[in-house]
Order: structure tokens, then C-alpha cells, then sequence
């Protein structure tokens, strides 16, 4: 499952020039302008349902203040046993970038039995073999 509970305010540089400027800074409610809800059935086969926006909003498992993003796990429903698995969240950003230089500030991230919180970059030209993933995190 690739569960993510990142409270984050999340900075990208990129190189317009010859030095690195500020071109985004995802933080707060700006999230949810900038990032799209996935819902797809999970590639890698957990047990997971990746809710929309507006579920994940609803259900507060996609969560901002004036200076943190939360997305958590369902931790209160219980998963009945033909159900597509545990509602959670995923998101991609709108933008892509090149050359680029990512802060990504965690304050927690979840672990243990269960978990995988997870931040990754995927090249714009495909899946492998084309383009590549780079995983930032994998914290199985
Ligand atoms: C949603 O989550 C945030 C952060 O954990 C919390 O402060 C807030 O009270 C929650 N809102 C609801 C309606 O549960």
C-alpha cells in the first residue's frame, strides 16, 4: 500500500537561469490547487482505495492549515473483506519540472506493519523503459 501522511510544506527550485530560483511553494491550502487526486487501482496490488479530492477533503484524509498539508491513511473505517482495501490517498502534481532542486519538509511520516508512505519523481517521457522513477522515499 502506498499510504502517505505528509504534513509538508513542499518547495521547488528550478533553474531558469544560472542560479536557482523559487518557482513553486506548495504549502497550506494551495495543495489542492496544485496536486491531483489519483484514483486508480494500486499498481504495485495493496489493499488500498485511493479516494478522490473531494472524499479524501470530506473525510479529512487530505487535510491544510495556513502552513501544513496533512494526507493520512482511513484509520477509522473498517475494511470490509471484498472491499478494494483501505481508503487513502495519492496525488501527482499538475506541474512537472526539469532541472529542478526539491524541499520536501516532513514533519512525520508513518510506519510500521502496513505502510508505505512514499515520494517519487516520474520522468515525463513514460515508465521504464522509456523514462525512469527516482524514489526520494520508500519507507516500508
Ligand atoms: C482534520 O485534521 C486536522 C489535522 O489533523 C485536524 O486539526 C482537524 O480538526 C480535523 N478536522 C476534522 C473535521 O476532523
Amino acid at each position: 500500500m502506498r499510504a502517505l501522511l505528509f504534513p509538508f510544506p513542499f518547495l521547488v527550485y528550478a533553474n531558469t537561469a544560472r542560479a536557482y530560483c523559487l518557482k513553486d511553494n506548495y504549502v497550506g491550502s494551495t495543495f489542492f490547487d496544485k496536486w491531483r487526486w489519483e484514483t486508480l487501482d494500486d499498481p504495485t496490488h495493496g489493499r488500498v482505495n485511493y479516494i478522490d479530492k473531494w472524499s479524501a477533503q470530506a473525510g479529512n484524509l487530505s487535510y491544510a492549515s495556513s502552513n501544513k498539508f496533512i494526507m493520512r491513511v482511513d484509520a477509522n473505517q473498517i475494511v470490509a473483506p471484498g472491499a478494494r482495501g483501505r481508503d487513502s490517498v495519492r496525488i501527482i502534481s499538475n506541474t512537472a519540472y526539469g532541472d529542478s532542486v526539491t524541499v520536501l519538509d516532513l514533519t512525520h511520516m508513518p510506519v510500521g506493519c502496513a505502510t508505505w508512505p512514499a515520494f517519487w519523481t516520474l520522468s515525463q517521457a513514460g515508465p521504464w523503459p522509456k523514462g525512469g522513477e527516482i524514489d526520494v522515499i520508500e519507507g516500508k
